[in-house]
């Protein structure tokens, strides 16, 4: 079943997506998703479990044996790995370090998809992530790419005290041969450098109404 409004918003790191995509719908009352916690609870999962992150075939057989769930609580995606919650942990400096060799593996992108695409059938979302314009929903006519220079978004990163290689980061999961980080032909890409969050927030709802989002959220403030 299809998610009914899919508002995809994708981006590098730090490039201000999980405080737009969430500020985002609470304005048009749809739900929030992060599809990028999954990879960080999978990789949690891993580490947790003392598995190689390096080692592909080692992740597919955890990502294969473990219960990845999503679901929606007071209109936001929680993800949990065999029943167990871990979103204290997802930014922790291991998880930053392995995301990326763990987001790569063929076997653990299709899972979450599975998961993800089930947890949001028939609703309005915003989704961010890396791939949800380009793969997870290539059909959506609402998609932002969100960008801002490197200066900035390791700026922010360090501010959200984080030791976060984000550079390393982005050119991992650019180069990787599935579901890189590309913009999507059909996306509206935002440099949100020189912006604030309600100021991004504004630009896509600006946005939203020219491709006639038919939401009143979106018309109300025409
Ligand atoms: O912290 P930041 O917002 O940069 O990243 P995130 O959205 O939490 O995603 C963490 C990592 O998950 C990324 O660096 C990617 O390796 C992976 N990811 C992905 O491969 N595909 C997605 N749709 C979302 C995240």
């Amino acid at each position: 079943m299809a998610a009914d409004h899919v508002i995809a918003i994708d981006g590098p790191a730090a490039s201000g997506k999980s405080s737009v995509a969430r500020a985002l719908a609470k304005r048009l009352g749809f739900c929030y998703v992060n599809s990028g916690a999954m990879y960080r609870a999978v990789t949690w999962g891993a580490l947790h479990r003392g598995i190689a992150v390096q080692d592909p075939d080692a992740i597919a057989a955890m990502a294969e044996e473990v219960r990845i769930a999503c679901e929606l609580i007071d209109n936001e995606s929680r993800i949990s790995i065999d029943n167990f919650d871990p979103s204290p942990q997802l930014h922790s400096d291991e998880v930053n370090r392995a995301v990326s060799s763990v987001s790569r593996v063929a076997r653990v992108r299709e899972i979450i998809n599975l998961q993800m695409r089930r947890c949001v059938a028939s609703r309005d979302v915003v989704i961010e992530g890396r791939d949800i314009g380009s793969v997870v929903f290539p059909g959506t006519p609402f998609k932002f790419f969100l960008d801002a220079s490197p200066e900035v978004r390791a700026r922010r990163r360090n501010a959200q005290g984080q030791r976060d290689e984000i550079a390393m980061r982005d050119q991992a999961d650019s180069s990787r041969r599935m579901a890189p980080l590309v913009i999507a032909p059909d996306a509206e890409r935002i440099d949100t450098s020189d912006l604030t969050i309600p100021e991004v927030v504004e630009e896509i709802l600006k946005r939203l109404r020219t491709k006639r989002l038919s939401n009143a959220a979106v018309i109300s403030h025409r």
